[in-house]
């Protein structure tokens, strides 16, 4: 198997600068690639940012990890000596394609190339290459030294060496959380595992937003319905997240797995007005004075959310993931959510009492008319149970 040593990240934005600190507190060379000098200074200056804070606790040297950097606007020279490549562009499939080619004519031909897109497929992008075999899906989670998932994914091509290459390069990335887990996807489907599990939740609180507009319900009373918070109610992280994202990831859906993941009522008047949340200041709260702290005990409640139904959607579309034969085993699908969104994943709680939830999810899909909501095969029969 092929020694990896040289290190080159694509896009140094959000996921890109995570992705190479990490790859430098490894002790890999790291080159950063970027289009514009702005960015790579504005990358380089990040990755000081997060190496100080662990300087500062008396962890590292800043001078001597960053001596591993190197950088480049010039792609095609970038990738001349590189063992690994990582992707981390924005997510529009022309460009990973014409970076893919460009990779592909210019490393060298051991090395692996690798994208770390949330959604799109690896099989296509490894159609622009040459090396179809050596292209796989690195899939890290926000932020990238905290969040201890990484996704490993076979495109259709991807040979098993290639695999155990992006296996092992991702188990040798230090997280300040504690170690790594890899997940490995076995088959390149939308949404991957993590994001793929959760995906459909989409549809039930689409449905609840709606109703609230339809019936005058302000949409914090929606929050207040949530017993537990966490450190931030649904709709105050769906405004810190970008309700563009949400816009653009159910619509991706919609096109990609079912018409129902289509973004409703109110998400897409939302979007079409501009209030995209935390961004522009104002989303379901008004972000202009910093984070909202919304007072729940002053807010009535909608007495619309049933916390079960969200369970429910989850073991469903978990079991889907393993009808699909992306995940092997129920078990890596938890604990792939909790290393990848810091939550428990639906199987250990909802495994006991499965039938209950089977007979509400197939009520509220009744109720609203849809159909990928209806419980699948694998999950009305139970045979999941042993699929650990
Ligand atoms: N943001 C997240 O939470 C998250 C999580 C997991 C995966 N991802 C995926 O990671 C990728 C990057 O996301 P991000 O949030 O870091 O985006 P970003 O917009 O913060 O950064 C993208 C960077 O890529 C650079 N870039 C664009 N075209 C380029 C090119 N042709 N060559 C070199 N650099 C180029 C941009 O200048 C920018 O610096 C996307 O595929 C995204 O889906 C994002």
């Amino acid at each position: 198997m092929v020694d990896v040593k040289n290190i080159v990240v694509i896009g140094v934005g959000l996921m890109g600068n995570g992705i190479a600190q990490v790859a430098l507190m490894a002790k890999y060379n790291v080159t950063i690639v970027d289009v514009k000098q702005e960015f790579i200074d504005k990358g380089i200056a990040s990755i000081e940012g997060g190496l100080k804070r662990l300087e500062a606790k008396g962890k590292l040297v800043t001078a001597d990890v960053m001596s591993g950097l190197k950088t480049s606007l010039d792609l095609a020279s970038a990738v001349k000596d590189a063992d690994y490549i990582v992707e981390a562009v924005v997510e529009k499939m022309d460009v990973k394609k014409n970076i893919f080619k460009t990779c592909d004519e210019n490393a060298p031909p051991h090395c692996v190339i690798a994208s770390n897109t949330s959604t799109m497929s690896i099989t296509e992008m490894a159609t622009a290459t040459n090396r179809a075999d050596k292209c796989i899906g690195m899939h890290f989670f926000n932020p990238v030294p905290l969040m201890r998932l990484v996704e490993v994914i076979a495109g259709e091509k991807s040979s098993e060496e290639s695999m155990e290459i992006g296996i092992k390069v991702s188990e040798s990335l230090p997280c300040l959380r504690g170690d790594r887990y890899i997940a490995k996807v076995l088959k390149d489907k939308p949404g991957f595992i993590v994001n793929r599990l959760n995906a459909p939740v989409s549809i039930y609180s689409n449905y609840l937003l709606d109703t609230c507009l339809e019936k005058g319900i302000p949409f914090e009373s929606l929050d207040a319905d949530y017993e537990s918070k966490g450190p931030m109610s649904p709709l105050v992280l769906a405004d810190y997240v970008g309700i563009d994202t949400s816009y653009h990831g159910q619509n991706y859906y919609a096109e990609t797995l079912s018409e129902e993941f289509s973004p409703g009522k109110v998400i897409t008047n939302m979007y079409k007005e501009g209030k995209l949340g935390r961004k522009t200041g104002q989303g379901f709260y008004d972000w202009s004075k910093g984070r909202p702290q919304p007072d729940f005990s002053k807010i009535s409640k909608a007495g619309l959310v049933d916390l079960d139904i969200r369970l429910a959607i989850r073991l469903n579309e978990g079991c889907r993931i393993l009808e699909e034969g992306i995940a092997s085993g129920w078990k890596i699908i938890d604990d792939a959510n909790m290393a990848g969104m810091n939550a428990a994943g639906p199987f250990e709680r909802g495994i006991e009492n499965y039938e209950n939830y089977v007979k509400k999810l197939g009520a509220i899909a009744e109720k609203i008319g849809s159909t990928y909501l209806k419980p699948c095969e694998l999950f009305r029969s139970g045979k999941f149970v042993d699929m650990k």
